[in-house]
């Protein structure tokens, strides 16, 4: 396969993406508008500063670089964000994918792996998610995925464009190299917060809610390593390029681990104490998210290889050990 454009590319998923796909020997350009990603994250390709919902930049992108495929991460992607803007929400992710296609078809290119959520389903259930579970996006955030999963349907039905829609479930960990990381800001996600917690940048954790119907009371999500994300994009690509169905995988490790079970691991992992303190549940939050990623083992070959929570928070801890003695130091008082 020819050149790759990865849209929001300069993100934590993205920019972990376009690492794996230039050390497997394909040409990356990334466009990003940089409103939560980082320059620096984008330094393993070529980079195109820009809004994906700019009609002009796509056209002189698509027209100038010889685009084969396309991966489109470029999305704002926070729950709490959504349910206060949902317009900028729809605006941006909407509105965003539907000028990134626009320009696919005039330039004809007609292959695209599309980041989704397991945020589209819905309603509650303490089994595994299956892709056949029902679709019941409970924020504006997780309506906007569902809203571009159906475009794309439509689309494959009425122009054969060739599509795979990834439902990740908790992207977490970092490089092994440690060259890229989770650095979400402000950051909402719980390792990246135990983690900081860990490292004395916050006096203590909150844990939001520890009367939920589940063993330790705490909520429970499945985590996947940011690097088997990466690998899952690359799979897809092949599956698509060897005429592969249009169709929607989810991609977890099927493995529930409750917010109690992430701290205790990462005191172990780190060996520091990790204060916390109860906080009451916040609204839209469910119980539990599970996935099963059984049809994306079978069909596209994908086979988590950090599916260890000691793994995923190790390369975490590396990376913001890293990132922390970057910080500017805070000056020591004067001796008196
Ligand atoms: N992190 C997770 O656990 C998770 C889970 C499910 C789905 N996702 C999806 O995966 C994708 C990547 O998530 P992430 O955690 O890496 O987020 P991120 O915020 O780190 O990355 C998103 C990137 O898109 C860019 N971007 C946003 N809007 C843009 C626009 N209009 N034009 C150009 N660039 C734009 C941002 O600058 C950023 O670099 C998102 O689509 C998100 O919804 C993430």
């Amino acid at each position: 396969m020819g050149k790759i454009l990865v849209t929001g590319g300069a993100g934590y998923i993205g920019a972990h993406t376009v690492k794996r796909l230039v050390q497997s020997g394909h040409e990356v350009v990334v466009l990003d508008n940089l409103s939560t990603g980082h320059r620096d994250f984008a330094r393993f390709a070529d980079f195109v500063l820009g809004d994906v919902r700019d009609p002009v930049i796509l056209d002189s992108l698509f027209a100038s670089r010889a685009i084969d495929a396309v991966i489109h991460f470029a999305a704002a992607s926070q729950v709490g964000e959504s349910v206060r803007d949902p317009l900028f929400y729809y605006q941006n992710n909407v509105s965003g994918a539907l000028a990134l296609l626009g320009a696919m078809r005039k330039h004809m290119v007609n292959t695209l792996v599309f980041s989704s959520s397991c945020a589209v389903y819905g309603p509650p259930f303490d089994g595994l998610l299956t892709e056949d579970h029902p679709i019941a996006p409970l924020s504006p955030y997780a309506a906007t995925k569902n809203m571009i999963e159906r475009i794309l349907e439509d689309m494959a039905r009425a122009s054969g464009l060739k599509y795979v829609a990834l439902r990740y479930f908790n992207a977490a960990g970092a490089d092994t190299d440690a060259e890229v990381g989770e650095r979400h800001l402000p950051e909402t996600h719980l390792i990246p917060l135990v983690l900081q917690t860990a490292l004395g940048q916050r006096e203590r954790l909150e844990i939001f809610g520890d009367d939920y119907p589940t063993p330790d009371g705490t909520a429970i999500r499945d985590y996947v390593h940011v690097l088997d994300l990466a690998d899952a994009h690359i799979s897809a690509l092949n599956y698509l390029q060897k005429g592969g169905a249009p169709r929607a995988f989810n991609l977890g490790n099927g493995q529930g681990l409750s917010v109690l079970q992430i701290i205790n691991a990462a005191r172990e992992v780190t060996g520091q104490p990790i204060p916390v303190h109860m906080a009451p549940r916040r609204a839209g939050d469910s119980t539990r998210l599970v996935g099963d990623a059984t049809l994306a083992r079978q069909t596209l070959g994908w086979a988590p290889n950090h599916a260890d929570i000691h793994d995923i928070l190790a390369t975490a801890w590396a990376w913001h050990q890293k990132e922390a003695a970057c910080l500017p130091q805070s000056p020591r008082p004067a001796a008196l």
